[in-house]
């Protein structure tokens, strides 16, 4: 008899944007996921909007996971970007016009979501991080045992340098990172079982001009959504990177939950400068080497994405959303 692929059980953190929406959409057609709850955060766009989007796309495509709002800060109080719109639009999802949206968010806090959800569900619970990391910061504040509790944490953010991709908005950071350091640099100091899917990996899946073409004329009303949302981003990518399609990041992570065997990682321990021109690097120490600096001393051991099968991350990316047909 063939058994059925285990089903995981996940809590999306999003800032929703454009690559978070393709993310959503994945997690929702896989057979392979339970999404049990989606929180939100600023990011690619405040967290009102951020918030207005996930609720909007839950009423559009019919996914019913409950949506919890999370910080609008960092935990810092500060934002030290604003929200990117030459790359996400100024509403987040490509502009694509006034969207309608009826469902109400939960009145919990993200935060406290997570850690009841986590500590209610021990051993079983996957969080997957495509935003800042404030949320879940904040979870781990109020409940230190989430991390023993947590099945495992998968994260889109940092990088550390393979293939030449160190960082996206200065030489060493990635935004998600960047956008709270301080929150980061928790999280990767907590023990539990954690994997970093940055731009090391995030920038060799790419998505070309004609991938979204293909997806407009195959994946129905997903695939004509997808391809409105992302004409100002791939413009962005065209004009300011000179590349013929996009970076796939969110969508890498939550592929990387459903098939992790797409991708190859190293071991080590990482630290992130939380001020001056540093600020939001993921610093990879491989392996568990001895420092004269102690700031890696004792830290968890983390997993690090550092290779990926492109063609079968969009091969599988392709399949699920055929599936929302
Ligand atoms: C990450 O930053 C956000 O803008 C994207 O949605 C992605 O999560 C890439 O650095
Ligand atoms: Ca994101």
């Amino acid at each position: 008899m063939i058994q059925a692929a285990p089903v995981l059980d996940v809590i999306f953190d999003t800032d929703l944007g454009v690559d978070d929406a393709m993310a959503l959409l994945y997690l929702h057609g896989s057979p392979s996921v339970r999404l049990r709850g989606i929180c939100t955060g600023v990011g690619n766009a405040p967290v009102e909007l951020t918030t207005r989007n996930t609720l909007y796309m839950g009423e559009r495509f019919g996914i019913d996971a409950p949506v919890y709002v999370g910080e609008g800060v960092g935990l810092d109080g500060t934002n030290p970007l604003p929200p990117p719109a030459l790359i996400h639009g100024q509403d987040g999802l490509g502009n694509i016009g006034p969207v309608v949206k009826r469902r109400q968010p939960e009145s919990q806090h993200a935060a406290d979501y997570i850690a009841e959800t986590v500590m209610a569900n021990p051993g079983k619970i996957t969080v997957i991080t495509v935003g800042r990391l404030t949320n879940l910061a904040l979870a781990l504040r109020r409940e230190p045992s989430i991390a023993r509790a947590v099945k495992q944490v998968i994260i889109m953010g940092g990088a550390t340098g393979r293939h030449g991709h160190s960082g996206n908005v200065s030489p060493v950071a990635e935004a998600n990172v960047f956008g709270d350091p301080i929150a980061a640099d928790e999280v990767f100091g907590a023990p539990m079982p954690l994997t970093l899917v940055g731009l090391d990996v995030t920038q060799q899946v790419f998505m070309t001009d004609d991938d979204f073409d293909s997806l407009r004329r195959t994946a129905g009303e997903v695939g004509e959504f997808i391809y409105q949302i992302s004409r100002v981003y791939t413009g962005f990518h065209r004009e300011w990177r000179g590349l013929n399609g996009c970076y796939v990041h969110d969508s890498s992570a939550a592929i990387y939950a459903v098939k992790p065997t797409l991708f190859d990682t190293v071991r080590g321990q990482i630290r992130v400068p939380t001020t001056g021109a540093g600020a939001g690097q993921t610093i990879l120490s491989e392996g568990e080497q001895d420092w004269f600096v102690s700031a890696w001393q004792d830290r968890p051991l983390v997993d690090v994405c550092v290779d990926v099968d492109r063609e079968a991350v969009l091969d599988e990316y392709r399949t699920v959303m055929a599936r929302l047909v």
